[in-house]
């Protein structure tokens, strides 16, 4: 493990001002995960051409793929790279995504990251609120914000029936963020992660492209949080709108991803300009990615050197960025 470092001797920043600003600002920050270089490259080159703040996080299984050393200084090279580009003074943020212990956060925050996310939402309310009050006890102590998650992500396994229970109790919402102290908070309101958000017989189906056409989300159970909580930076965790050009470029170059289904850009677009100040986006890359790569084959069977094919996947990434930072989430200029 690398030695310890605060986030601020690497140019990092913590999401404390930038949420503030956000639900002022009536945006949202993006929140996009990596793994790869050319993932994080993408990203920099994304937020420095729209002006735009970004939290770039790193999971669990991000930190066991890529290694945790290699990506805080990747994260550290980020900034240095923002600033080549030309922007003065980038506000990136290194999260770490999904924490599941103390000990993975403690280890984040002194390796250098700025923020921190321990989610205890699959704990009963209780356990979950004296996890989060340890993180944020160190956490604070090193100038690192905190997100919590209450309620829990429904997955596409569960029983339809189960998903309304697993929203956030707008009710519990007050006594959990005044006992935790933390920073933000993830609700669940009908997102989930990955490509399949939704069961089919969740959908209807759009009779002219046969394409599915997901549930909204529960706008109700948002609003309510909001009015416990106001001013208070929500988060939005599986908001990946699972572009349909991807999934048919993908299918049509030898992939296999029937009745892939996202939220749809319009439902994020809205909850943007609410008091979520925070939007995770990961799949819509990892599409954006496989797609190009997909085709950049079936068109080049003969190349065989990874920068033939990563370069356009990396393209492709950093068009989805963009697009998501300006027609989506409105963080575009805000730098
Ligand atoms: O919340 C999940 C993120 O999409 C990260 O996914 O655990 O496969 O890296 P991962
Ligand atoms: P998606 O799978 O919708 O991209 O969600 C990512 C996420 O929430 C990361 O924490
Ligand atoms: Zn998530």
């Amino acid at each position: 493990m690398a030695k310890k470092v605060s986030y601020k001797q690497l140019g990092l920043v913590n999401t404390r001002k930038m949420f503030a600003k956000a639900v002022k600002g009536g945006y949202a920050i993006p929140a996009f995960n990596f793994n790869t270089m050319e993932q994080m490259q993408a990203i920099v080159q994304a937020a420095v051409e729209t002006k735009s703040p970004v939290i770039m996080q790193v999971s669990k299984g991000a930190r066991k793929y890529a290694n945790p050393t290699i990506l805080r200084y990747m994260a550290q090279g980020a900034v240095e790279y923002a600033k080549e580009l030309g922007c003065k003074k980038p506000q990136i943020v290194l999260h770490l995504d999904h924490g599941d212990s103390f000990e993975t956060c403690k280890s984040c925050i002194d390796s250098g990251f700025s923020s921190v996310m321990i989610d205890g939402s699959s704990l009963p309310f209780k356990d979950n609120i004296k996890l989060t009050k340890k993180v944020v006890a160190y956490a604070h102590k090193h100038d690192v914000t905190v997100e919590a998650e209450l309620g829990v992500l429904a997955g596409v396994e569960d029983e339809v029936a189960a998903e309304e229970s697993h929203y956030t109790k707008p009710e519990e919402v007050i006594e959990f963020a005044t006992k935790t102290g933390c920073d933000s908070l993830a609700i669940s309101i009908g997102t989930s992660h990955g490509a399949y958000k939704f069961k089919p017989e969740q959908c209807t189906r759009d009779p002219k492209t046969g394409k599915l056409v997901p549930p909204p989300l529960a706008f109700d159970v948002l609003k309510a949080v909001e009015k416990k909580l106001p001013g208070f930076p929500i988060v939005l965790h599986g908001s990946s709108s699972v572009p349909q050009e991807h999934v048919d470029t993908i299918n049509k170059f030898g992939g296999k991803l029937p009745d892939a289904v996202g939220i749809p850009e319009e439902q994020l677009r809205k909850a943007a300009k609410s008091a979520v100040c925070k939007i995770n986006i990961d799949s819509d890359s990892r599409l954006a990615m496989t797609a190009a790569i997909r085709k950049h084959f079936a068109e080049n069977p003969g190349h065989f050197d990874p920068r033939q094919y990563l370069s356009p996947a990396r393209e492709a990434m950093k068009q989805l960025y963009i697009h998501k930072i300006v027609k989506v989430l409105g963080s575009n200029n805000k730098i």
